[in-house]
Order: C-alpha cells, then structure tokens, then sequence
C-alpha cells in the first residue's frame, strides 16, 4: 500500500478527513500521529473519534495534561449486526519525558483488549505490538494548510 498524502486548507478540513478515516479502522489498530505542535493532531483525532462514534467532536480535547483519555464506543441499533463495543484510547506523549513515565500511562491495559488507540507524539517512542498501525505525519504547509501523509490505509482517490 502506497503511503497517501493529501492537504487540507483548514481545521474543518481536516476534522472531515479524520472522520473519513475512522471509517476505514477497525480494532485493533494502532494510529501513530506525528508531527510539530500545532500541526493538527489533535484536530484530526476529533474527526477520527466523533467517525467512529465514541465521542462529539467538542468532547475530544487534547490530552496534554492528564495524558490519556478513554472512550467507548458502545452498540448502536444501526451497528448491532456488525459490531463489538470497544474502547478508543487518546494519548499524548509530549510530556512524557522517559520509559518509566510511559509505563505509568498504564498503556499495555489498552493494547490488552481490541481497541483503537490514537497516540499523539508517537515519534517519541517506538512501540513494541504486534497490532496494525497507521502512521499519520502532519506538517505545517503555510497559513492554515497542512499536508498529511499516511501509511497503512487504503484510499481509493
Ligand atoms: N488545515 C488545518 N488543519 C488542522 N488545524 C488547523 C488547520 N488550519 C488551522 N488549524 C489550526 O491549527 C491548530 C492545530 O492545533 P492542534 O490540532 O491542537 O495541533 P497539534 O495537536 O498537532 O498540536 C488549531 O488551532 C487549528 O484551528
Ligand atoms: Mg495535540
């Protein structure tokens, strides 16, 4: 699979990618997010997180200070034929400064049931899982463009 790389012109862009991408995940599967502050991380994992169900887009904010925010995506009518409840983990590893600290996150619990766990700063460190990830790299692209470049998702366009 080709990595994709797409632009998006503001938050709303890219708000409507990340549920576009939602989409196509299904657990278990890690999302790696990378990229400098301000890129969109964050924005992006509103999108993916209000797609799949779990949260409203206003209840998806960043992780910074308490490091780990859990979501559930519980059955609904429409998806009860299909689908398992599973829970949506959001990380943020900008202030973690060491292993022990990581390990204090309490995020191997996470990676014991099927879930979708989005990690922001994940260049930070490497992970040690045997489940599928996709690598999402933002970058700043001037004024309010921001280019994305994915790995580990099929796009048809
Ligand atoms: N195209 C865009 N995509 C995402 N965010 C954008 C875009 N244009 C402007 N922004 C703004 O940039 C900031 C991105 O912040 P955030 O998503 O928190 O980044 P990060 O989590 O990578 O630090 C927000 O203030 C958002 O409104
Ligand atoms: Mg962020």
């Amino acid at each position: 699979m080709p990595d994709k790389e797409f632009i998006t012109h503001s938050s709303e862009e890219t708000i409507a990618k990340g549920r576009e991408i939602a989409a196509k995940l299904s657990p278990p599967v890690l999302v790696l997010l990378s990229g400098d502050l301000g890129a969109g991380k964050t924005t992006l994992t509103k999108g993916i997180i209000s797609g799949l169900g779990a949260a409203r887009e206003e209840d998806v904010t960043s992780p910074t200070f308490t490091l780990v925010h859990v979501f559930q995506k519980s059955i609904t009518p429409a998806s009860e034929a299909s689908s398992q409840p599973f829970k949506v983990y959001h990380v943020d590893l900008y202030r973690v400064e060491n292993f022990h600290d990581l390990e204090s996150l309490g995020l191997e619990d996470a990676l014991a049931e099927k879930a979708i766990v989005i990690i922001e700063w994940s260049e930070r460190f490497t992970f040690r899982s045997d489940w599928p990830r996709v690598e999402i790299h933002l970058e700043h692209a001037g004024g309010d463009a921001r280019r994305m470049t994915i790995s580990g998702l099929r796009f048809e366009k």
